[in-house]
Protein backbone atom coordinates (compact mmCIF):
# COMPACT_ATOMS: atom_id res chain seq x y z
CA UNK A 1 0.00 0.00 0.00
CA UNK A 2 1.17 3.72 -1.21
CA UNK A 3 2.06 6.07 1.37
CA UNK A 4 -1.15 8.60 1.74
CA UNK A 5 0.62 11.71 0.46
CA UNK A 6 2.43 9.89 -2.71
CA UNK A 7 -1.03 8.43 -3.92
CA UNK A 8 -2.74 11.60 -4.04
CA UNK A 9 0.78 13.28 -5.99
CA UNK A 10 0.03 10.43 -8.22
CA UNK A 11 -3.81 10.70 -8.54
CA UNK A 12 -2.98 14.31 -9.21
CA UNK A 13 -0.70 13.21 -11.65
CA UNK A 14 -2.99 10.88 -13.66
CA UNK A 15 -4.99 15.04 -14.14
CA UNK A 16 -2.25 16.31 -15.12
CA UNK A 17 -1.23 14.21 -17.82
CA UNK A 18 -4.20 13.89 -18.99
CA UNK A 19 -4.61 17.62 -18.93
CA UNK A 20 -1.89 17.65 -21.04
CA UNK A 21 -3.19 15.21 -23.54
CA UNK A 22 -6.08 17.88 -23.91
CA UNK A 23 -3.62 20.45 -24.64
CA UNK A 24 -2.21 19.41 -27.09
CA UNK A 25 -5.12 18.54 -28.81
CA UNK A 26 -6.05 22.53 -28.00
CA UNK A 27 -2.60 22.90 -29.77
CA UNK A 28 -3.53 20.84 -32.88
CA UNK A 29 -6.69 22.64 -33.11
CA UNK A 30 -5.23 25.76 -33.37
CA UNK A 31 -2.80 23.79 -36.26
CA UNK A 32 -5.53 22.04 -38.03
CA UNK A 33 -7.26 25.14 -38.08
CA UNK A 34 -4.21 27.30 -39.55
CA UNK A 35 -3.82 24.57 -42.23
CA UNK A 36 -0.60 23.54 -41.29
CA UNK A 37 -1.46 20.12 -40.69
CA UNK A 38 1.80 18.63 -40.29
CA UNK A 39 1.82 20.43 -36.60
CA UNK A 40 -1.67 19.17 -35.95
CA UNK A 41 -0.44 15.72 -36.45
CA UNK A 42 2.64 16.05 -34.28
CA UNK A 43 0.20 17.52 -31.35
CA UNK A 44 -1.63 14.57 -32.06
CA UNK A 45 0.81 12.21 -31.16
CA UNK A 46 1.96 14.21 -28.56
CA UNK A 47 -1.56 14.00 -27.06
CA UNK A 48 -1.25 9.92 -27.43
CA UNK A 49 1.71 9.82 -25.66
CA UNK A 50 0.25 11.98 -22.82
CA UNK A 51 -2.46 9.65 -21.96
CA UNK A 52 -0.27 6.95 -21.93
CA UNK A 53 1.33 8.79 -19.05
CA UNK A 54 -1.76 9.44 -17.41
CA UNK A 55 -3.00 5.02 -17.67
CA UNK A 56 0.93 4.01 -16.69
CA UNK A 57 0.54 5.99 -13.45
CA UNK A 58 -3.17 5.09 -13.41
CA UNK A 59 -2.03 1.23 -13.42
CA UNK A 60 0.68 1.85 -10.94
CA UNK A 61 -2.17 3.00 -8.46
CA UNK A 62 -4.71 0.33 -9.29
CA UNK A 63 -0.99 -2.06 -9.22
CA UNK A 64 -0.76 -0.92 -5.43
CA UNK A 65 -4.17 -1.04 -3.69
CA UNK A 66 -4.78 3.00 -4.64
CA UNK A 67 -8.47 3.48 -5.84
CA UNK A 68 -8.33 6.13 -8.56
CA UNK A 69 -10.63 9.22 -8.37
CA UNK A 70 -10.62 10.94 -11.76
CA UNK A 71 -10.47 15.03 -11.35
CA UNK A 72 -12.19 17.21 -13.57
CA UNK A 73 -10.09 18.31 -16.62
CA UNK A 74 -9.47 21.76 -16.77
CA UNK A 75 -10.33 23.68 -20.43
CA UNK A 76 -7.05 24.50 -22.55
CA UNK A 77 -7.65 27.99 -22.20
CA UNK A 78 -4.94 29.25 -24.68
CA UNK A 79 -5.38 32.06 -27.52
CA UNK A 80 -2.18 32.37 -29.50
CA UNK A 81 -0.91 35.30 -31.45
CA UNK A 82 1.18 33.41 -34.33
CA UNK A 83 2.50 29.85 -35.19
CA UNK A 84 5.39 29.93 -32.37
CA UNK A 85 3.29 30.43 -29.55
CA UNK A 86 1.80 27.22 -29.48
CA UNK A 87 5.18 25.36 -29.56
CA UNK A 88 6.74 27.62 -26.55
CA UNK A 89 3.79 27.28 -24.26
CA UNK A 90 4.29 23.74 -24.77
CA UNK A 91 7.80 23.99 -24.15
CA UNK A 92 6.99 25.90 -20.93
CA UNK A 93 4.12 23.20 -20.07
CA UNK A 94 6.95 20.87 -20.24
CA UNK A 95 9.28 22.00 -17.78
CA UNK A 96 5.81 22.67 -15.57
CA UNK A 97 5.58 18.85 -15.84
CA UNK A 98 9.12 18.12 -14.85
CA UNK A 99 8.73 20.46 -11.53
CA UNK A 100 5.59 17.66 -11.02
CA UNK A 101 7.11 14.56 -11.36
CA UNK A 102 10.91 16.00 -9.67
CA UNK A 103 8.41 17.02 -6.23
CA UNK A 104 6.77 13.54 -6.32
CA UNK A 105 9.84 11.80 -6.70
CA UNK A 106 11.17 13.78 -4.13
CA UNK A 107 8.56 12.65 -1.52
CA UNK A 108 8.85 9.20 -2.36
CA UNK A 109 12.35 9.97 -1.66
CA UNK A 110 11.46 11.39 2.06
CA UNK A 111 9.32 8.55 2.53
CA UNK A 112 11.75 5.87 1.29
CA UNK A 113 9.24 4.70 -1.40
CA UNK A 114 11.81 3.18 -3.52
CA UNK A 115 9.33 1.13 -5.07
CA UNK A 116 7.78 4.27 -6.36
CA UNK A 117 10.94 6.32 -7.17
CA UNK A 118 11.79 3.04 -9.47
CA UNK A 119 8.55 3.82 -11.10
CA UNK A 120 9.15 7.22 -11.59
CA UNK A 121 12.85 6.19 -13.16
CA UNK A 122 10.94 6.21 -16.44
CA UNK A 123 9.21 9.21 -16.18
CA UNK A 124 12.55 11.48 -15.06
CA UNK A 125 14.09 9.99 -17.89
CA UNK A 126 11.10 10.68 -20.22
CA UNK A 127 11.03 14.34 -19.05
CA UNK A 128 14.51 14.86 -20.53
CA UNK A 129 13.19 13.91 -23.75
CA UNK A 130 10.20 15.66 -23.61
CA UNK A 131 11.66 19.07 -22.85
CA UNK A 132 14.33 18.50 -25.43
CA UNK A 133 11.96 17.95 -28.35
CA UNK A 134 10.06 21.04 -27.04
CA UNK A 135 12.73 23.29 -27.15
CA UNK A 136 14.29 21.86 -30.59
CA UNK A 137 10.64 22.49 -31.88
CA UNK A 138 10.43 26.12 -30.64
CA UNK A 139 14.44 26.48 -32.10
CA UNK A 140 13.48 25.18 -36.02
CA UNK A 141 10.25 27.54 -35.89
CA UNK A 142 12.16 30.64 -35.29
CA UNK A 143 15.37 29.31 -37.57
CA UNK A 144 13.00 27.83 -40.56
CA UNK A 145 9.51 29.22 -39.72
CA UNK A 146 9.88 32.92 -40.76
CA UNK A 147 8.96 32.29 -44.76
CA UNK A 148 6.29 30.15 -46.61
CA UNK A 149 8.88 27.84 -47.46
CA UNK A 150 10.62 26.86 -44.24
CA UNK A 151 7.35 26.66 -42.75
CA UNK A 152 6.20 24.14 -45.22
CA UNK A 153 8.93 22.14 -45.11
CA UNK A 154 8.79 21.92 -41.22
CA UNK A 155 5.13 21.00 -41.59
CA UNK A 156 6.08 18.12 -43.56
CA UNK A 157 9.44 16.77 -41.15
CA UNK A 158 6.56 16.89 -38.49
CA UNK A 159 3.95 14.96 -40.32
CA UNK A 160 5.93 12.72 -40.35
CA UNK A 161 5.93 11.66 -36.49
CA UNK A 162 4.84 8.11 -35.91
CA UNK A 163 3.09 7.13 -32.73
CA UNK A 164 5.08 4.43 -30.63
CA UNK A 165 2.98 3.05 -28.06
CA UNK A 166 4.56 3.90 -24.36
CA UNK A 167 4.50 -0.25 -23.94
CA UNK A 168 8.45 0.14 -22.83
CA UNK A 169 7.30 2.38 -19.18
CA UNK A 170 7.26 0.90 -16.12
CA UNK A 171 4.98 -1.91 -15.69
CA UNK A 172 5.15 -2.41 -11.35
FE1 LIG B 1 3.69 13.41 -19.79
FE2 LIG B 1 4.82 15.54 -21.77
O1 LIG B 1 4.87 14.75 -20.09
Amino acid sequence: MLNKKIAKLLNTQVNKELYSAYLYLDFANYYADAGLDGFAHWYEVQAQEERDHALMIRRYLINNGVKVEFLPIEKPDKAFKDHLAPLEAGYAHEQYVTSLITTIYHEAFEQKDYRTMQFLDWFIKEQGEEETNAEDMVKKMKLFGGDAKGLYALNQELAARVYTPSATGPQM
